[in-house]
């Protein structure tokens, strides 16, 4: 268990009811006390544990599976950006980063050299999902600091005409598959609670999936990259909008897919407005 401190503790608890209020949460019902009464023989105890049904479940990434090597866990860039950043998002993820420093769900915490939680300003309205960290990214952690995250920035930077610190990047994935290889569907399935965090903190009003595995978590569609691209998704009140992976346009660098992801971009900044994203 890692020690926070007091200070810490209550800055994250003060993200949280922040975040509470602002959904219209004014009051958080305290458990009451259980005084300790013996029972009766035979009968069942007051303060018994109940047992856990289905309403009780847990998402997967808090359920660590047996995992075959040691996790690593070493200090993290994101809680550090996080704790420079003063606003209610910002001490809502913090934990959530924590949880994910730690992570043990599946068999990529041994193989990482750190985990990559995210990174921007949790209060901005467009969020950028990526698949998982690559080989820069591990080093750094931070998503999208290769090859295909200068990409990413010039994107962002050029074609929509935003700043990237404006924007928050992450992945589906918090750790890096050896060799880039794909995310396998248990990786996702452990990761899928902190990314659903992510999306429920920020609450961005559009995410931009970059790839088909942020694709089609995000639309829970099944359809290829090229089919789900071009188009604006409404899921759970936020506009979703797909489109290739900067990695796939490095490797197909043609005129017809840059002005593609060109188009797809547009279509974020047709319902999010000129820059700046903050003020
Ligand atoms: N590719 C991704 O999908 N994410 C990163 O962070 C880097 C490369």
């Amino acid at each position: 268990m890692a020690r926070i401190s007091k200070a810490n503790l209550a800055r994250q608890l003060r993200g949280h009811v922040e975040l509470l209020a602002g959904a219209g949460v004014n009051d958080i019902p305290m458990p009451r006390k259980k005084t300790a009464t013996k029972p009766a023989q035979g009968a069942k105890a007051d303060n018994a544990a109940p047992s856990r049904t289905a309403s009780h479940a847990k998402p997967a990434a808090n359920q660590p599976a047996a995992v075959a090597g040691k996790p690593v866990v070493v200090p993290s860039a994101a809680v550090a950006e996080l704790s420079g950043f003063d606003s209610a998002q910002a001490r809502a993820l913090e934990p959530v980063a924590e949880q994910v420093r730690q992570c043990s769900a599946c068999n990529l915490c041994s193989t990482r050299t750190q985990t990559v939680f995210g990174t921007g300003d949790p209060r901005s309205p467009l969020m950028i999902v990526g698949e998982a960290p690559g080989g820069d990214e591990d080093a750094r952690g931070v998503p999208f600091v290769g090859r295909a995250g200068k990409l990413l920035t010039d994107i962002i930077e050029k074609g929509m005409k935003y700043r990237r610190e404006h924007v928050y990047i992450c992945n589906v994935l918090k750790c890096r598959p050896p060799n880039n290889r794909n995310p396998e569907p248990g990786e996702i399935e452990a990761c899928r609670g902190y990314l659903a965090r992510q999306i429920e903190i920020i609450n961005p009003k559009v995410i931009l999936a970059v790839g088909l595995f942020p694709a089609q978590w995000l639309t829970g569609r099944k359809e290829a990259i090229g089919k789900l691209r071009g188009q604006v998704f409404e899921v759970n009140g936020r506009k979703v909008i797909a489109t290739y992976h900067p990695a796939y346009v490095l490797r197909n660098y043609t005129v017809e897919t840059r002005k593609k992801v060109h188009e797809d971009v547009l279509l974020a900044v047709g319902i999010l407005g000129p820059a700046p994203l903050l003020s």
